[in-house]
């Protein structure tokens, strides 16, 4: 079974997505763990009444981040993951992950790369700017934060009388299609990363 390792560090609706999709038989792949660099991440609870294996591998002020990083590649390793999932995860990456796990790392952010990247906080920036289209984004990570290949994105409509609330929860709406989507293509193995691109073949029938 292809083995997926989740990085989290808020809320974990994106993982609860994960989780939903594979009880549900429509994501073939097995949570191999979790990890939350934040003690108290609601995630962390969702994993447990999952019974998904989890590790709270925290970052601290004093910690180095290659030092904190070589921490969960350790756990991951230890997993046997075949892909790393960053849903929600707030730590950028110095590349000790990305050295230990090239070219599977993908991470799910809150806007239509290449807009609106390197911030936390996609939806409002899109929002304050004005946007009429906004969305999210499942991408490679790569050492440019929120530069890497897309694999697919999904988009929705800013309507006159949106909130930054209004139009938050309907990008995560779509986020919790897109995450799910975009690992089940992974491990379908029909995403072929060409330079800038990530070509998606056909499902096979
Ligand atoms: C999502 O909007 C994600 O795109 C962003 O942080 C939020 C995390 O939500 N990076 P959750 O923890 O999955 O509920």
């Amino acid at each position: 079974m292809f083995k997926v390792g989740v990085l989290v560090s808020g809320g974990g609706t994106n993982l609860q997505a994960i989780i939903d999709a594979v009880a549900t038989k429509t994501l073939p792949v097995e949570i191999a763990l979790v990890v939350s660099n934040r003690p108290k991440a609601y995630a962390i609870e969702r994993a447990r009444v999952a019974g998904v294996p989890v590790r709270v591998i925290p970052s601290r002020k004093a910690l180095p981040r290659a030092e904190h990083e070589a921490q969960i590649v350790a756990a991951l390793e230890e997993a046997r993951v075949d892909l790393v999932v960053l849903a929600g995860f707030d730590r950028i990456m110095v590349g000790v992950l990305l050295d230990a796990f090239p070219g599977v790392v993908i991470n799910i952010h809150p806007a239509l790369l290449p807009a609106f990247a390197g911030t936390l906080h996609g939806q409002r920036e899109a929002f304050d700017y004005g946007v009429k289209i906004a969305g999210c984004t499942v991408h490679y990570v790569t050492l440019e934060v929120d530069a890497g290949p897309i694999i697919l994105q999904r988009a929705v409509s800013v309507l006159e009388n949106d909130t930054l609330d209004t139009l938050s929860a309907r990008i995560l709406e779509q986020e919790h299609i897109a995450l799910p989507e975009a690992i089940r293509l992974i491990a379908q193995k029909r995403v072929r990363v060409e330079g800038r691109k990530a070509r998606i073949a056909p499902e096979a029938s």
